[in-house]
């Protein structure tokens, strides 16, 4: 077969019926994706400074919309998260948490609040007591561990059912996209973001009152931190321009701040996802070489985000979670699929490609961090019944310490327990990479597996 150039290859539907097929098409793509079958390794525990994190298989933060009006998680909320719960991960990284209501990106998007903490309350200890039975049930000696994400949606903001992007500049790839035009919304400007980090500190501090284990302080996927990231056209701001030091003040002003309120509670983790690649062509994109004029996705280049993770590992921080992409702009290269969005573009590479990309993002930065900086890797779902294989490659050849999958849980939440019990996921009930639960979430709809959850099947 023709020894494609890996990113010339063309885009073609997931086809690999066995192991070998797919190792063989690896090959050709000239791709290096580590499998190995010798799934064991996945149940070893990962030590924190203060924590025990029970096995190696994480559940991606996922939104549902199905929040009440106020914010708080609903029966169908409750329902995810048990689901969750009776597979076996042991670490649970709750959705993308609105700070306050001004800040959703859909009306039905969970919002922490004072008002409505005793629903989350519900939400982590019932999560919890079924979460450390099943890990009890499966021989796991550590309890869970259970994260909540908090994120301001930035120029994906939608206010009184409209629109209202709120950005940390303008973008003009990104202005006019989704049916806005630059004249919607607001640059968001210095004294708002000040506001704005207190606002922040305080909900993180509020996701340990009501009982979670950590608090991730989101900055990836195009919203209001990952923006200011490349805010390099973002001018007369302590916030933007060209200084790193600029353009990560308000990420490390929440870090540092959060971590001063809660150092003495010494079990509490601090972490964030970090979205070290958006592909955005540069000076509009983070982790991209500074190349003018070039095309999507742009050229890699890891030096800005390695010594941003580096400053959080001064800050103290000791768990990290890896992603890519911008999913409102190049969903590919955050989660490769098979099948785009209602209405999206086929991707101008090959899925495996992609796949490869977060594998590669993942392992040079686990490469040059300090060895108890603990990484997670994302993007495993596309690989079927063979994810396991490649998250033990993974761990096995130290490009991770952990894996999360996404999309794998809305399908089959418990695939941890089959790669656990059989040393495999069920090849029946995969994820197919179809952008139906994505298709719900860009309608604002909730959002569950079309093909495999009777809940969300279609009709
Ligand atoms: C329906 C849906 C909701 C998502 N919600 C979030 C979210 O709340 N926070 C986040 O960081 N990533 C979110 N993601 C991205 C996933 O966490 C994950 O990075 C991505 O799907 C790739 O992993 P996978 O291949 O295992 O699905 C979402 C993805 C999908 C498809």
């Amino acid at each position: 077969m023709t020894n494609f150039k890996p990113s010339h290859a063309s885009f073609e539907i997931f086809s690999y019926k066995t192991l070998k097929d797919l190792k063989y098409r690896l090959m050709d793509l000239n791709l290096r994706i580590p499998i190995n079958s010798e799934v064991k390794i996945l149940q070893e525990n990962v030590k924190l400074e203060n924590k025990t994190i029970p096995n190696r298989l994480a559940i991606q933060p996922m939104e549902g919309f199905d929040a009440n009006l106020d914010g708080s998680p609903s029966k169908l909320t409750n329902r995810r998260y048990t689901r969750y719960a009776r597979g076996g991960a042991g670490l649970i990284w709750f959705e993308s948490t609105a700070i306050n209501e001004d800040c959703r990106s859909n009306p039905n998007q969970l919002i922490l609040s004072d008002l409505n903490s005793n629903k989350f309350k519900k939400l982590v200890s019932s999560t919890r007591r079924i979460c450390n039975k099943t890990l009890k049930d499966l021989g796991f000696k550590d309890n869970c561990v259970l994260i909540l994400q908090l994120n301001h949606s930035g120029r994906y903001c939608v206010l009184n059912g409209k629109k209202h992007p709120i950005r940390a500049y303008h973008n003009s790839e990104l202005d006019n996209d989704r049916g806005v035009s630059e004249k919607d919304g607001i640059v968001i400007s210095d004294d708002n973001l000040e506001k704005l980090e207190n606002i922040w500190v305080e909900k993180a501090v509020l996701a340990k009152e009501v009982g979670f284990d950590g608090v991730d302080i989101k900055a990836c996927h195009g919203y209001l931190i990952s923006e200011l990231l490349s805010s390099r056209v973002r001018e007369n701001s302590k916030y933007g321009g060209e200084s790193l030091e600029n353009r990560a003040r308000f990420f490390l002003n929440i870090l540092k701040k959060t971590m001063k309120k809660i150092k003495n509670d010494k079990y509490f983790l601090l972490t964030s996802r970090i979205g070290v690649y958006d592909g955005i062509p540069y000076p509009n994109g983070f982790g991209v070489k500074e190349i003018e004029n070039e095309t999507s996705p742009a050229s890699i280049d890891l030096s800005e985000p390695l010594e941003l993770i580096k400053e959080l590992y001064n800050i103290g921080i000791r768990l990290i979670n890896i992603s890519a992409g911008n999913p409102h702009f190049k969903a590919h290269i955050t989660r490769p699929y098979d099948t785009p969005l209602k209405g999206g573009a086929i991707p101008n590479e090959h899925p495996l490609y992609s796949v490869e990309r977060l594998i590669k993002l993942t392992a040079k930065l686990k490469n040059q961090v300090p060895k108890d900086m603990v990484v997670i890797g994302s993007g495993y779902s596309y690989l079927r019944q063979f994810g396991g294989y490649i998250a033990t490659g993974m761990i096995r050849q130290e490009k991770a310490d952990i894996c999360g999958f996404g999309r794998m849980a809305i399908a089959n939440p418990n695939f941890p327990k089959q790669i656990f019990q059989k040393g495999v996921i069920d090849k029946k009930e995969v994820c197919i990479a179809c952008s139906g639960c994505s298709n719900l979430m860009r309608l604002g709809k909730n959002t569950g597996c079309v093909i495999r959850d009777p809940k969300y099947r279609k009709k």
